[in-house]
């Protein structure tokens, strides 16, 4: 791969310089005063891209499976019930952290690029005693984008805990945790925040937090428990210094810098650029003969576009399109893995970046032999963005 190669996977994704020049900086110590300074910016900022005015931010070293992990021991403990909306491969993972802290896991299943219907979340409600719901926002192994505010809805009128797995879109699709009445949501730092991997990031609102607090057993995990991070987070949006394990304080400068940028352009334009990006790969896709893995358009994420292989091709074509100057990534999902491509397009994903992507997995069919008319895919995209 060479360096001017582009990275279109979903995450880790292409930075900003600025985002990659605050990694190279000097080395601050975690109590210095401009590091202070900006670890509570990027808490304070958090609150605005999670639009959780009321929320508590934790920011762990770590990355979006610690999140994961750091809702589950923190919300659950032994004998509590928990519900899980499963849209694939990543909400599998969030029942397996919610077992491993002791609760009691039942999936609401859909097939693979669909979604569990309201009537059928509803009904999984009524049937248990549930502490949480957990739900994937955008199940990266499906490209399917879960409707949160529905489902979240449903879990409010049941007196039951939200949590929404925003690993792969906090930062690029609409998420309003305040209005929508959701009790976490989480993310790590390499897809469309805009950082380097390696930082994992939960924000909880109030009643998550009273949950937490009402809980009877210790949580289980020392470096996972509120308890410890609380007062360190809470010092150091005052600026104070505070220890409890050493921060890494280049990637949360890094992370200072990109939310800074994601707020500079406004979430409310951020989500629009990424639906029209979103649906300029999907013209492109379509023009070429391609069809989506997520059942329906509505279902279709805007962070990422997962693809169907055309008739005589396999994952072969991900290294074709690598040859061709883009990385792209193969299927996740364990029943369908082999049959089909995902493209990220999420964080500073540009118009150029689009054609780019399109241009490279056009020339790579031809190369494959496929009957595509090399050219149609691009017209389509550049169609969609004009
Ligand atoms: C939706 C979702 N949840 C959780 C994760 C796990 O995050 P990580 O790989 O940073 O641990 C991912 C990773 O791609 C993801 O896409």
């Amino acid at each position: 791969m060479s360096d001017r190669d582009l990275l279109m996977i979903p995450g880790p994704i292409e930075l900003e310089p600025s985002v990659l020049a605050a990694m190279g900086e000097k080395q601050r110590g975690h109590l210095d005063g401009t590091f202070m300074k900006r670890f509570s910016r990027v808490l304070k900022r958090l609150r605005d891209v999670f639009h959780a005015p009321t929320g508590q931010p934790f920011v762990l070293a770590g990355s979006g499976t610690l999140a994961m992990e750091l809702a589950a021991a923190n919300l659950v403990q032994p004998g509590d019930a928990a519900l899980v909306v499963n849209t694939g491969y990543f909400s599998d993972r969030m029942g397996f952290c919610l077992t491993r802290h002791g609760a009691t896991v039942t999936h609401v299943r859909a097939a693979p690029g669909a979604a569990p219907s309201l009537d059928e979340v509803r009904k999984a409600l009524a049937g248990g005693k549930y502490k949480v719901l957990t739900v994937t926002h955008v199940d990266t192994s499906t490209g399917v984008l879960a409707p949160v505010q529905e489902y979240a809805a449903l879990a409010r009128e049941a007196g039951v805990l939200s949590v929404v797995d925003g690993v792969c879109s906090v930062g690029a699709e609409a998420l309003d945790m305040d209005g929508w009445g959701v009790d976490v949501a989480l993310t790590g730092s390499q897809k469309a925040l805009g950082a380097p991997p390696g930082l994992a990031v939960l924000m909880a609102g109030p009643r998550a937090m009273a949950a937490w607090k009402a809980r009877t057993q210790p949580v289980r995990s020392l470096y996972l428990d509120f308890g410890e991070w609380l007062p360190i987070h809470e010092a150091y949006e005052a600026e104070k210094p505070s220890y409890f394990a050493t921060p890494p304080v280049n990637l949360l400068s890094a992370l200072d810098v990109s939310l800074g940028l994601i707020l500079e352009e406004g979430m409310a334009a951020r989500v629009a650029r990424h639906v029209r990006m979103a649906n300029a790969v999907r013209a492109a896709f379509k023009a070429l003969g391609l069809s989506t893995l997520p059942v329906s358009e509505g279902l279709a994420a805007h962070t990422l576009s997962a693809l169907y292989y055309p008739a005589g091709v396999d994952a072969a074509l991900v290294k074709a399109v690598a040859a061709q100057g883009v990385t792209i990534a193969g299927g996740l999902h364990p029943e369908l893995k082999t049959k089909y491509f995902r493209v990220g397009h999420m964080g500073a994903v540009s118009a150029n970046d689009v054609l780019a992507v399109v241009s490279a997995v056009e020339r790579a069919l031809v190369a494959s032999k496929v009957q595509v008319q090399p050219g149609v895919g691009v017209a389509a995209a550049e169609k969609a963005l004009a």
